[in-house]
């Protein structure tokens, strides 16, 4: 019987772990306390605490942001660009932020089946930031978006 049940206590762990696993895999339930704290301590002097910009120097990304997901280049250009390449923040917490950026500030153009950010995405492309060339890039897929929506 201890047999019995000492293969089934296995077994069941054999079941468990790997889900538990998963959980610690940096693949992403949001973590909204933390994506806040951090848009507060890191973003919101620029992009302002409700993500609305400042006219002719920082975008708006409110019922935006989002936007950039549906054109090529535009889900690299979230990461690579300095803001968020550049932030003082390890990689899943800025896969966490921009998560929730993208459901908090613009939930109307995020797709149902968005592929949240990983830690390992970002740690990819943060290698390659956009420096002097985020501007002209971001025109180029503001165009792209204008095309697709127009
Ligand atoms: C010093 C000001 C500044 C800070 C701080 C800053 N940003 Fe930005 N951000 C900008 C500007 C300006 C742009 C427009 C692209 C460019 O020219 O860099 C931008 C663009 C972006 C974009 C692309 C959206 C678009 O419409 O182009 C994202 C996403 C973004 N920032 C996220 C963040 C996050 C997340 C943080 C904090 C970790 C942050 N930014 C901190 C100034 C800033």
């Amino acid at each position: 019987m201890s047999k019995i049940l000492g293969s089934l206590f296995l077994i069941f762990w054999a079941m468990v772990l790997p889900c538990i696993a998963q959980d610690h895999s940096g693949f992403p339930k949001i973590n909204v306390d933390l994506a806040k704290s951090n848009w507060r301590l890191n973003c919101q002097g620029c992009h302002k605490p409700n993500a609305a910009g400042i006219t002719g120097e920082v975008p708006n990304m409110v019922r935006f942001i989002a936007q950039f997901l549906r054109v090529k280049g535009g889900r690299e250009y979230l990461v690579r660009v300095p803001g968020v390449a550049y932030a003082a923040l390890n990689d899943k917490e800025t896969a966490n932020l921009l998560n929730w950026m993208l459901k908090e500030f613009d939930d109307e153009h995020l797709a149902n089946n968005f592929r949240h950010y990983t830690a390992e995405e970002v740690k990819k492309l943060r290698k390659k930031p956009f420096i002097n060339e985020a501007s002209i890039i971001r025109k180029k897929l503001i165009k792209d978006i204008n095309k697709i929506t127009k």
